[in-house]
């Protein structure tokens, strides 16, 4: 089969189109011809992983991923296909089954191997049948931002009436935490630059903020919740801004805060409010397999509106 392979870590230049062994699927899993996948933020500070050993997150990443190259070469998280074959003992999925997922099931369970043409999973894997609504490319486009955005959203237990901040709006992360905000009732304030103030009301926010022009202190408004995405802000005057600008028994969370988790239940949940039309895949660009270094340079320059998908 066909998959793009990072051979050491470094610029996009490292991943190179290969043709690989198809995997075969043991006893518990499906094996999923893979139609779309995506490329994310954390797939691109893998590939780049610069952290020295001695550095605590360098040294975790190099004992979870591989020191000088990702011992599991073929990166990627997020996958939407179908069902090619399945494993004897496996018994909720079968042949022709259009599913979504992603590969992490834990921080330390972590599996790559998105960026190919077919993956193998066992079935208890965050797989589940995708939106029938979307495409494979808009299913892609779903799992990264939104399990992340409901793990981080659920954490301040968000509810109807409640005053909301997302900040780093228009990223895969924000731009779902929009929306599922909207959805469990509350009021948004979606913070993000100029060209992306249209996409960030489009998906819900009841106000934006323009953090190239103001900061979200300015206002005097206060909030019940602040979801900050923005990576490393934790000693930042970013961070000390939200904190300045919450109510009383306010949350701030960073998405730097704790290491996420993602139930299958959430990805059924994500996939029902695909359907009823409450969360709409955001999808910036899409580009073939074979243009995987273009589409990481794409996503290293930080500046991608939602979600980078790839057709395989
Ligand atoms: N802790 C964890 O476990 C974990 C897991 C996943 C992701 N993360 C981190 O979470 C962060 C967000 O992820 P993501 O996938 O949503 O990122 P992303 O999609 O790559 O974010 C890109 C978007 O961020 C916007 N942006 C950049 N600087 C901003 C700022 N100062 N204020 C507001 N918006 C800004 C960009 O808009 P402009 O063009 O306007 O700049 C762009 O639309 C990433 O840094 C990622 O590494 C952490």
């Amino acid at each position: 089969m066909k998959a793009i392979v990072c051979t050491k870590y470094g610029p996009p230049d490292v991943l190179q189109l290969k043709e690989v062994e198809k995997p075969v699927p043991r006893k518990n899993e499906v094996c999923i011809k893979i139609f779309a996948t995506s490329v994310t933020a954390s797939d691109c500070i893998v590939r780049g992983f610069k952290l020295p050993v001695w550095h605590p997150m360098g040294l975790m990443m190099g004992l979870v991923l591989g020191f000088r190259k990702p011992r599991n070469p073929i990166l990627g998280m997020v996958l939407a296909g179908e069902v090619e074959s399945a494993g004897i003992d496996v018994k909720s999925f079968k042949k022709g089954d259009q599913v979504y997922g992603w590969t992490i099931k834990s921080p330390i369970k972590i599996r790559f191997g998105t960026y190919a043409e077919y993956k193998c999973l066992p079935e208890n894997s965050v797989i589940a049948l995708k939106p029938s609504n979307a495409t494979y490319e808009e299913a892609a486009a779903v799992p990264y931002g939104g399990l992340l955005a409901l793990h981080f959203l659920k954490k301040g237990i968000i509810h109807s009436g409640q005053k909301v901040l997302i900040y780093w709006a228009s990223g895969s992360i924000g731009s779902s935490a929009v929306q599922l905000a909207k959805y469990y009732g509350a009021e948004v304030t979606g913070v993000c630059s100029t060209k992306n103030l249209e996409l960030v009301r489009s998906l819900g926010a009841d106000r934006v903020i323009d953090y190239t022009k103001e900061d979200i202190t300015n206002k005097g408004e206060l909030y019940d919740y602040i979801l900050d995405a923005v990576r490393k802000s934790k000693s930042s005057k970013l961070k000390l801004q939200c904190k300045n600008a919450l109510t009383p028994n306010g949350k701030y969370i960073s998405v730097d805060d704790g290491s996420p988790k993602a139930p299958v239940e959430n990805l059924i949940l994500l996939k029902e409010l695909v359907e009823s039309g409450h969360l709409k895949p955001v999808i910036d660009r899409s580009y073939p397999l074979g243009q995987m270094v273009e589409a990481h340079r794409y996503v290293d320059k930080g500046h991608k509106k939602g979600n980078v998908v790839i057709t395989v």
